[in-house]
């Protein structure tokens, strides 16, 4: 995508100077023939255009093979007590709390749904649910772009291929082979500390411990 804006920028950039250039003179030269410096800047222009195209056909290729995801992540961050964090999310509508310096969501998850939880998910992960939240890496599993939360789903979803997870990350639909990968959770002097530079993957596709169906239309 970045490559395509600055393709387009370079090929604007281009046209204008060519635009500049032709205007300075008439190009018609008394005799009636074409001004060879006109036709050379016009020439020139066509293979600035020509190239600037094809930059931008590799640079989105690049970017469909390597696409680039935000945030960085490595570290432990404390978001404050499974209280307050719950209390946050239900203040946001449900909304999962976004942390971009850490590159994940806290999404909270029901407790009703635990005892299916207890029957998908290894006893590593139980540990962060019991709690009633879950830590999802905003990386894609398919090709590692950055999920989005779509409000009028209630789902994210990936803008990239259109992969989309329920509110606590199972896969629902698209081409990423599970659901998103997620980080620890622990308590650390009452408060949650999510550690970043441990990842669990996602579950299985067909993993759906909760029911929470789309609210609306989706967003990719
Ligand atoms: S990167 Fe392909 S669906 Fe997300």
């Amino acid at each position: 995508m970045i490559g395509l804006v600055v393709a387009g920028i370079v090929a604007l950039g281009a046209a204008l100077v060519v635009g500049m250039l032709t205007r300075r003179r008439s190009g018609v030269e008394p005799d009636g023939r074409a001004d060879p410096l006109r036709r050379e800047v016009v020439q020139r222009g066509i293979i600035a255009l020509f190239a600037a195209a094809l930059a931008g056909v590799v640079a989105s290729a690049v970017d469909y093979v390597w696409p680039s995801v935000t945030g960085t992540t490595g570290g432990r961050f404390r978001v404050g007590t499974p209280a307050a964090v719950r209390a946050r999310i239900a203040g946001a509508g449900g909304k999962p709390e976004y942390h971009l310096h850490g590159g994940f969501y806290l999404a909270e998850y029901p407790a009703a749904d635990l005892v299916a939880a207890r029957r998908a998910y290894p006893p590593g992960q139980l540990d962060s649910l019991d709690l009633g939240l879950v830590a999802l890496s905003q990386k894609c599993p398919h090709l590692g772009c950055a999920v989005k939360w779509c409000r009028s789903s209630g789902w994210f979803e990936c803008p990239c291929h259109g992969s989309r997870y329920s509110p606590v990350g199972e896969l629902e639909r698209g081409p990423s082979p599970r659901g998103l990968d997620r980080h620890p959770l622990r308590l650390v002097g009452g408060q949650v500390e999510v550690d970043t530079a441990a990842t669990y993957l996602g579950p299985r596709p067909g993993t759906h411990t909760t029911d929470q169906p789309a609210k609306g239309p989706h967003c990719y």
